[in-house]
């Protein structure tokens, strides 16, 4: 197993608000072993935890976060979007997220949201650093992205990191991609996975993770297929149940 059979995505995005670090400890109390969190750049280079491009969504502020520094990014509240028990939560820069993470002792999948070839280098360089300071067990690191382009920045940074391919449907060489990438798993969207797709992605030796699952009963068969793990906002439904149980 690379990671865990249950991921909290975005933390426990069903808990606490997306990205946050409340949705981080709420996924640790929960019992989840493995997050998964979305990294993109400040306008000054700083990598932060935050899915969309805007912060609009997802806090009371505007704009692109490219409008944004390590300074002003503070400023913002993540909570109260989501409720006023959150107010006061942030943007977390990535060097908090990652100390939480150690501190609460998680394994971390850090997805690499970046919009082309270039941002793509910049941002494998700035997340690669930020592992690197806080000394993460390489074992308890999993780097996932869209982009090509940031999966190979960040393996040429760090031969021994731990790579998962990312698409929403597996394309045609998806074999030759993964082993071009030097990845250990692939992670797809489960609407459009399918038994034979999933049985082909274990026997090339491949770790198999999928989102966004948040309906136990519906995904009951893919356990079957093969499937190594999930990311759902919902960990609290599958933690504790006959799918999880001993799978750890
Ligand atoms: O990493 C799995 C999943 O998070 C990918 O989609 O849009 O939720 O970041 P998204
Ligand atoms: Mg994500």
């Amino acid at each position: 197993m690379i990671a865990a059979r249950i991921i909290g995505h975005r933390g426990a995005s069903s808990l606490a608000p997306e990205n946050t670090l409340a949705a981080i400890r709420a996924a640790a109390e929960v019992g989840v072993r493995w997050v998964e969190i979305d990294a993109r750049l400040l306008g000054d280079g700083t990598p932060v935890v935050h899915h969309d491009e805007c912060v609009d969504r997802c806090t009371d502020g505007t704009g692109p976060l490219s409008g944004y520094d390590s300074a002003t990014i503070g400023r913002l509240d993540a909570g109260s979007w989501y409720s006023h028990a959150f107010i006061g939560e942030r943007i977390p820069l990535l060097a908090e997220a990652l100390a939480l993470v150690r501190e609460l002792g998680l394994g971390i999948n850090l997805e690499l949201k970046a919009g082309d070839h270039c941002g793509a280098r910049r941002l494998a360089e700035a997340v690669l650093g930020e592992l690197s300071a806080a000394a993460m067990p390489r074992e308890r690191v999993l780097v996932s992205s869209f982009e090509p382009a940031a999966l190979t920045s960040s393996r040429a940074q760090n031969r021994g990191l731990l790579i998962g391919c990312l698409w929403s449907r597996l394309p045609a060489r998806w074999r030759r991609r993964a082993a071009d990438l030097g990845a250990v798993s692939v992670h797809c969207d489960w609407r459009h996975l399918t038994e034979r797709i999933a049985t082909a992605v274990k026997q090339a030796g491949l770790g198999l993770y999928c989102y966004t699952v948040n309906d136990p009963q519906a995904f009951l068969p893919y356990w079957g297929w093969g499937v190594d793990g999930i990311f759902t906002d919902r960990p609290q439904d599958f933690l504790g149940s006959d799918q999880a149980a001993g799978l750890e």
